[in-house]
């Protein structure tokens, strides 16, 4: 009875919505535990391809969802995204979400524009999706959970507790608590049946030995501790997060699969030690489609980088990776892979913990020579053009963790599975 987690291993757009979707045929749950709409998981088959916020990506398989306590969600996001999928046909009656996890609200999202805006060129490109405002807010203990949120009278009452709150410290909110409650209380009443203490689910789950799917969203160098500090998001993307975000224990959880690109790619702001410019990286961006499932924007492109991925596997204790968009790399004569890190002349081999440190790192890369042949069609290992082999073995020589999984297109078929996972 596996619980296995699928993680972010890089700075998230690994790939975890394909693989969360792949994996959830053999999935009695699927959970997501953190994050909120910031994510955006594409998953394609027959022909179609959809992009995922709230909704865990297991919910194609018809089985149960659940938003765990650690998410935060934007009911009005969340409603829109079950009308998304309700008509294109998806059946999502088995949608559960904790009575612990925290509701985004409107002013949540304003604050999240106003510091974007008062921190200037230092802004840390987040997704204005309210984010790290509702997580402060859940620390800050003056969030508003779900459990109140559909119980209108609570709701309206922490909301008037709440809301003078903040705008003390924003004076330039304008929102009125009857302009909030008159809006969300409709959200909350078709919400409600959804609401429930998921850890009880999971539990029993557990107890009848089904097996348990965590879907992580961000990636490891997003993590609020270990990441790229302050460029990070609010949660932990990692397995560090499955206990505190699905309120389970450690025993739930066998494998730890290290969703990887094949090269690195980043949105938003902050150090990027592999990154590189030029025709290289255009090239990746389109045959990659690497523009931002939320926000559209062009996604950042870099070597692959083993130091990353290193920190990921500690992080989270990863069992195994699945390597992911290897047919992007078609084509690009000469790859780089980044072994370590120089910090002011000294050989590195983990991310410094100062934004100031990092923006100083400069990678060590060793050079491969590339393969030209196509291999969107390819289903197994045995396969793959011969310096494709190289790099694979190279990879997981320096990450030390093996490749159990590797995908060459964007559709469910075109992966392959070197070890099962469940
Ligand atoms: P997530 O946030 O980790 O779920 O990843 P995203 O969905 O944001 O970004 C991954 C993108 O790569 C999506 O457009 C996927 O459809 C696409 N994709 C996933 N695996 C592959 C692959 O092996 N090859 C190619 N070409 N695209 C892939
Ligand atoms: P998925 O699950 C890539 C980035 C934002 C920004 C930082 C903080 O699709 O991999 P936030 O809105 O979370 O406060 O923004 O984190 N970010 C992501 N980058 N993929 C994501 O999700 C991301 N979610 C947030 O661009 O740099
Ligand atoms: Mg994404």
């Amino acid at each position: 009875m596996p619980g296995v987690v699928v993680v972010g291993s890089q700075w998230g757009d690994e790939g975890k919505g394909k693989i969360t979707d792949y994996l959830s045929s053999k999935a009695d749950v699927v959970v997501r535990y953190q994050g909120g709409n910031n994510a955006g998981h594409t998953i394609e088959f027959n022909n179609q391809k959809y992009a995922l916020r709230l909704v865990p990506s297991g919910i194609f398989s018809g089985n149960p969802v659940v938003l765990g306590n650690g998410m935060v969600i934007n009911p009005k996001a969340l409603l829109e995204e079950i009308k998304y999928l309700n008509d294109a046909n998806i059946n999502t009656s088995k949608i559960l979400i904790s009575d612990r996890a925290h509701v985004i609200l409107p002013y949540h999202l304003e604050i999240d524009a106003l510091q974007e805006k008062y921190r200037g060129d230092k802004n840390i490109g987040t997704t204005k999706k309210g984010i790290g405002p509702t997580y402060v807010d859940k620390y800050a203990r003056i969030g508003i959970r779900m459990g109140e949120f559909v119980n209108e009278e609570l709701f309206k009452e922490r909301l008037a507790e709440v809301l003078p709150l903040k705008k003390r410290e924003y004076p330039e909110l304008d929102f009125s608590v009857e302009g909030i409650f008159e809006e969300y209380k409709e959200y909350a009443k078709i919400i409600k049946p959804m609401v429930c203490d998921t850890a009880l689910v999971l539990d029993e789950a557990f107890e009848n030995k089904k097996n348990i799917l965590f879907e992580g969203a961000q990636g490891t160098m997003l993590d609020i501790d270990y990441g790229t500090y302050p460029y990070v998001t609010s949660s932990h993307p990692g397995a560090n997060g499955v206990c505190e975000g699905a309120g389970v224990g450690p025993v739930m959880i066998d494998e730890a699969i290290g969703i990887v690109k094949a090269y690195t790619t980043r949105v938003g702001s902050g150090a990027f030690p592999t990154e590189i410019e030029g025709e290289i990286a255009n090239t990746i961006r389109e045959v990659g489609r690497e523009y931002g499932t939320v926000t559209k924007r062009p996604r950042r492109i870099g070597w692959f980088d083993a130091v990353v991925v290193n920190q990921s596997r500690r992080m989270s204790g990863l069992t195994g990776i699945s390597l992911m968009l290897l047919d992007v790399l078609t084509g690009v004569e000469e790859l780089s892979i980044c072994t370590a890190y120089t910090l002011d002349g000294k050989v590195i081999h983990a991310l410094p913990s100062t934004i100031s440190e990092l923006d100083r790192v400069q990678p060590v890369l060793e050079t491969m020579p590339g393969w030209s042949e196509d291999i969107t069609t390819v289903t197994s290992f045995a396969e793959l053009p011969e310096n494709c082999k190289k790099y694979l073995h190279r990879i997981e020589e320096l990450i030390k963790c093996p490749i159990v999984m590797f995908s060459v297109g964007p559709d469910r078929t075109q992966t392959i599975v070197l070890k099962e996972v469940f």
